[in-house]
């Protein structure tokens, strides 16, 4: 692409949002193409849900760090809407109005953007995209594995390297602190503390409530191999872990400190790190949680992850992931307008076949046009002058090469 000229406009973006430049966006489609192939591959099949949803369905269970970040407004009929903050909760809501009677196990995938008003920095946008899956329904060990090889075969099949996926247990988790005395209530407050890796501030506000944070301390701050499950017995992690081996998936960090900062979650928790980009360098959250009946269903055993699509793409441009640039396979050049005709019916034949094809409609001396071509990241350019008229020929320049050659329609036709 050419340099282009930066201005600023009269009316600008919304802080915390980005407009995607066609090279940016070609990346984003790219890694939208992988993940969906890859859901696709494991049997899930694609939702879509609104932009926005009855508050409500993010305040029931979601927890007040997303409740602080909410977008929500009043529309012109009172109503209170929230621009959607994640898609589990919807995912959720359009299950129980409309496949209560399908067939379980469900496995939903979904690709949407999100919105929080958090402070921007890079990584963390106001409007940023989630790619996602829930199984619904399943044996919870089994669902609970073939999410995780979903997950593992998403950023693998994208490229991305140097990641690391810590797998905990909510449920153990809030067992060690009632053991140590804190009630579900109390421990509500510590949620964060704990998300946040605030030891110093956890350990103090555990004192504060008359309890001992020894015990606590000690396992909140263990991670290690599969060995550490001994000190959170009942997790049922082994199993999990034994599937995963079977699925390929080896490389993990047991920390039973993982609390995720939504309220939802019941069971196994994990997330994926990309230690490479800093901050924000959580690129996957997930686990499983306990939605349906608060909105209305019966319980279902239901399990999820969402990939934070726009800071997998910023990992994968540190690493210098090349990404395959869109093809376009000819860009034709009619030397003047007695030509332009014969030109129109080539590009559309070929486009008909299949095959990508652009036209200069800027009307532009050929040594231009040629430059266009190349900036636009054609292989070859179709040269149609009068002699190629005459003889129902065409000029065929490769653009890397700069060799030119004579062809024929019906040749170009069978690529
Ligand atoms: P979450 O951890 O809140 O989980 O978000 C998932 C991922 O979205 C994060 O790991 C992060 O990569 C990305 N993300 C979050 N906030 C931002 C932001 N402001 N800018 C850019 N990326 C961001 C959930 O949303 C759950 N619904 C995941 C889930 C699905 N649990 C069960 N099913």
């Amino acid at each position: 692409m050419p340099a282009r000229t930066v201005r600023t406009a009269a009316v600008q973006r919304p802080k915390g949002t980005r407009d995607f430049l066609p090279a940016q966006m070609a990346k984003r489609r790219w890694l939208q193409d992988v993940f969906r192939r890859q859901a696709e591959l494991f049997g899930f099949r694609e939702v879509g849900t609104p932009a926005f949803e009855h508050v409500e369905l993010f305040t029931l269970r979601s927890g007040q760090g997303i409740i602080e970040d909410m977008y929500d407004f009043r529309d012109k009929g009172g109503r209170h809407l929230a621009l959607r903050p994640e898609l589990t909760a919807p995912t959720m809501r359009l299950y129980i109005e409309g496949l209560l009677g399908a067939p379980k196990p469900l496995k939903l995938s979904y690709f949407g953007n999100c919105f929080r008003y958090e402070q921007p920095q890079k990584g963390r946008y106001r409007e940023f995209w989630q790619f996602g899956a829930e199984i619904l329904g399943a044996k919870r060990v089994q669902g609970e594995i073939e999410l995780l090889a979903l997950a593992d075969a998403c950023l693998r099949g994208s490229g991305l390297k140097r990641f690391v996926l810590r797998i905990g247990h909510v449920g153990i988790l809030k067992k060690i602190l009632e053991d140590a005395g804190i009630g579900p209530k109390e421990q509500a407050p510590l949620m964060p503390l704990i998300d946040k890796r605030d030891h110093e501030g956890l350990r103090a506000a555990i004192e504060r409530l008359g309890a001992d944070p020894s015990n606590v301390m000690d396992v909140l701050m263990s991670s290690g191999g599969r060995e550490i499950l001994s000190k959170v017995p009942g997790s049922g992690l082994e199993e999990v872990l034994d599937g995963l081996a079977s699925c390929g998936v080896t490389e993990y960090i047991i920390e039973p400190g993982i609390a995720r900062g939504l309220d939802y979650y019941t069971g196994m928790v994990f997330e994926v790190d990309v230690p490479d980009l800093g901050a924000e360098k959580q690129v996957l959250g997930g686990g499983t949680y306990a939605l349906a009946e608060l909105l209305g269903g019966e319980s279902t055993e239901s399990t999820g992850f969402a990939i934070g699509f726009d800071r997998v793409l910023v990992a994968l441009e540190a690493q210098m992931t090349q990404f395959p640039a869109p093809r376009l396979d000819f860009y034709i050049i009619p030397m003047g307008p007695s030509e332009r005709s014969y030109a129109l019916k080539v590009l559309s034949e070929m486009r008909r076949v299949g095959i990508a094809a652009d036209i200069d409609i800027a009307g532009r001396n050929i040594s231009k046009a040629l430059k266009y071509a190349s900036d636009a990241g054609a292989s070859e350019a179709v040269l149609i002058g009068e002699e190629e008229l005459r003889n129902k020929t065409l000029s065929v320049k490769n653009l890397a090469t700069g060799e030119q050659r004579a062809a024929r329609l019906e040749e170009l036709l069978k690529r």
